[in-house]
C-alpha cells in the first residue's frame, strides 16, 4: 500500500505519487531519477542498504565513488546510477546513534535537507530515501522517521522540480512506524 504523508488520496483514485510517498520495499528496485543510499563516510560501499545498492549498480559505482574524495556525515554526494532503475544515486551519510545529546537529530535533518538540495538543483521530479541510519548506525527508527517526515515535508512546501519523495521502509515494522509518524500531522 502506498500513502502520502498529508492527504491520502480517496479510495478507489490512483495515487498520483505525488508529495510524500510511503511505501515498503527494496530501494534498488526503485525506477525514479535518484535513490539515497546511506553511505559511510568512505563512501566505498558497505552492509546494509549501501551494500544492495552497490551490488545492484556494479562496479561503476565505487569507481566514481572513489574519485569523490568521502562525504563527512550530514552532507550528501551525487552519482550516475550505473545498472541501477534509478538515474542517480545521491549518497548521504547518517549519524552513528550515540544515545541522543551528540548532536545526532541535527545531523541526521541535515542528511534529509542535503538530499533533497542536490536532487532540486540537479532539476529531479522524484527520489526515494531509506531510513537513514536506524540500521547499523542504530538511530531509533521512531525518532528519525519523524526528523525524515518533518523534512520531507517542509522540502516539499517549497520545492519546484522535485514533486514526490518517496520513503522507502525495508519491512512491514518499519513501514508501519513510518505510517504512523506520518498519520500524527505536523511533527
Ligand atoms: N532497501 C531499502 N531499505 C533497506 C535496504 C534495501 N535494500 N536494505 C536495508 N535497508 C534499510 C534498513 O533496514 C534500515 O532501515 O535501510 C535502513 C538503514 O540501515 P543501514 O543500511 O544499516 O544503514 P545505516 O543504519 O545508515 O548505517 C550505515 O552501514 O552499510 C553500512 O556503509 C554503511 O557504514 C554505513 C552504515
Amino acid at each position: 500500500m502506498v500513502s502520502k504523508g498529508d492527504s491520502p488520496a480517496p479510495p478507489g483514485v490512483p495515487d498520483s505519487g505525488q508529495g510524500l510517498v510511503l511505501t515498503r520495499g527494496d530501494i534498488t528496485r526503485e525506477a525514479v531519477d535518484a535513490i539515497v543510499n546511506a553511505a559511510n563516510s568512505s563512501l566505498l560501499g558497505g552492509d546494509g542498504v549501501d551494500g544492495a545498492i552497490h551490488l545492484a549498480a556494479g562496479s561503476g559505482l565505487v569507481q566514481e565513488c572513489a574519485g569523490l574524495g568521502g562525504c563527512p556525515a550530514g552532507e550528501a554526494r551525487m552519482t550516475k546510477g550505473y545498472r541501477l532503475p534509478a538515474r542517480h544515486v545521491i549518497h548521504t551519510v547518517g549519524p552513528v546513534w550515540q544515545g541522543g545529546s551528540a548532536g545526532e537529530d541535527e545531523t541526521l535533518a541535515s542528511c534529509y535537507r542535503e538530499s533533497l538540495r542536490l536532487a532540486e538543483e540537479a532539476g529531479l521530479s522524484s527520489i526515494a530515501f531509506p531510513s537513514i541510519s536506524t540500521g547499523i548506525y542504530g538511530f531509533p527508527i521512531e525518532r528519525a522517521c519523524r526528523i525524515a517526515i518533518r523534512e520531507i515535508r517542509a522540502f516539499l512546501a517549497t520545492a519546484r522540480c522535485v514533486k514526490t519523495v518517496k520513503a522507502v521502509a525495508f519491512s512491514d515494522r518499519d513501514y508501519e512506524t513510518y505510517r504512523k509518524a506520518a498519520a500524527e500531522g505536523p511533527l
